[in-house]
């Protein structure tokens, strides 16, 4: 697919984030894709913040080991400042327009290279494990980050009791596709659903989070509802939301960035500060709600625990 790319408007290091965020309200964003679509009434008709419903709660016990001591983004931040192109292509858009997705009553397929292969509704889904609030650095291939409080458990889990046979190399995951529930998926912007996927050894991590909630409740809306994936040492396009099937696979499987931008969204996508996108570099980020850049650290500062996924690879090669 051509990618038309519009001059970059540069986020501004110095630019105070309320001017920002006013500013990308006239912009209606530069986007992950090069685009700059004025994506907003025609699509999406009346807006109404979804933050105005009443959210369940969810609570879970913070899983010490595997959070970072750094204080959270706020929840304003983690709720309103989104990439979900289903419901527009701006940062404040999906936290508008995302009230048209209904997560009730919500299953999940799974399927593939599985021997218990099953459909799963979204209830058992949220005691199928204990749940853990796990406070992991969050990193945009756009260059800005965030720390933000999930809840869920390790997709591992999951993978046990549907048990992947011998064949299953690798998981693709897939968005709901339903124009009258994401409007957004009128446009062309890309192909629909959002697809996404890893390789089984990435998937069954225990740092892989099959994420039901966040600050203490559901998910809203906007951050993928009623279930995503949660994959802290890659770019955030990796975490797909509002997850509907899950397929175990032999072959490596298609996802929509790859086949959107191949020269700039690798299957791997693991952070990596060594590693530039053609338009963002990946050496530095804006933490949202601050105006200085930090360096980015290898696989997002998860490299303990994941660097040995991929010894012997190229990671300039397989980005
Ligand atoms: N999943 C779907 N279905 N659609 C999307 O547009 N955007 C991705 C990812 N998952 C996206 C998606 C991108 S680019 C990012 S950075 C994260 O979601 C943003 O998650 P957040 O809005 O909860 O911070």
């Amino acid at each position: 697919m051509l990618i038309k790319q519009p001059p970059d408007v540069p986020e501004s290091e110095v630019t105070p984030r309320d001017h920002f965020l006013n500013r990308r309200r006239f912009l209606a964003g530069t986007t992950m894709a090069g685009l700059s679509l004025g994506a907003g009434a025609y699509l999406f008709g009346k807006s109404k913040n979804s933050q105005a419903e009443s959210i369940q709660k969810l609570v879970a016990p913070r899983h010490a080991e595997f959070s970072v001591d750094e204080k959270p983004n706020s929840y304003k931040d983690v709720t309103t400042y989104n990439n979900f192109y289903e419901f527009g292509l701006g940062k404040d858009q999906p936290a508008e327009n995302a009230h048209t997705l209904k997560t009730r009553p919500w299953t999940v397929r799974i399927e593939g290279e599985v021997a218990k292969g099953r459909t799963i509704g979204i209830e058992e889904l949220l005691k199928l494990a204990p749940l853990e609030e796990r406070v992991y650095r969050f990193r945009c291939v756009e260059a800005w980050s965030m720390v933000i409080p999930w809840i869920g458990f390790s997709f591992a889990e999951l993978a046990k009791i549907v048990q992947p046979t011998s064949r299953a190399k690798f998981v693709q995951f897939v968005t709901l596709k339903d124009t009258a529930q994401m409007p957004g998926q009128k446009s062309w912007v890309l192909d629909w659903p959002y697809l996404e996927a890893l390789r089984m050894d990435e998937a069954i991590h225990p740092l892989t989070l099959l994420c039901l909630g966040v600050y203490g409740e559901v998910l809203p809306n906007q951050n993928g509802a009623p279930v995503r994936l949660i994959v802290p040492w890659k770019y955030g396009f990796k975490s797909i939301k509002s997850i509907v099937a899950i397929r175990f696979t032999e072959e490596q499987p298609t996802t929509t960035w790859a086949k959107q931008g191949p020269s700039e969204y690798g299957f791997y996508a693991n952070v990596n500060p060594e590693v530039d996108h053609p338009r963002w570099t990946q050496a530095s980020e804006r933490r949202i709600g601050e105006l200085r850049r930090r360096k980015t650290l290898p696989f997002n500062g998860y490299a303990e625990q994941v660097a040995k996924l991929y010894q012997g690879m190229d990671l300039r090669r397989f980005f």
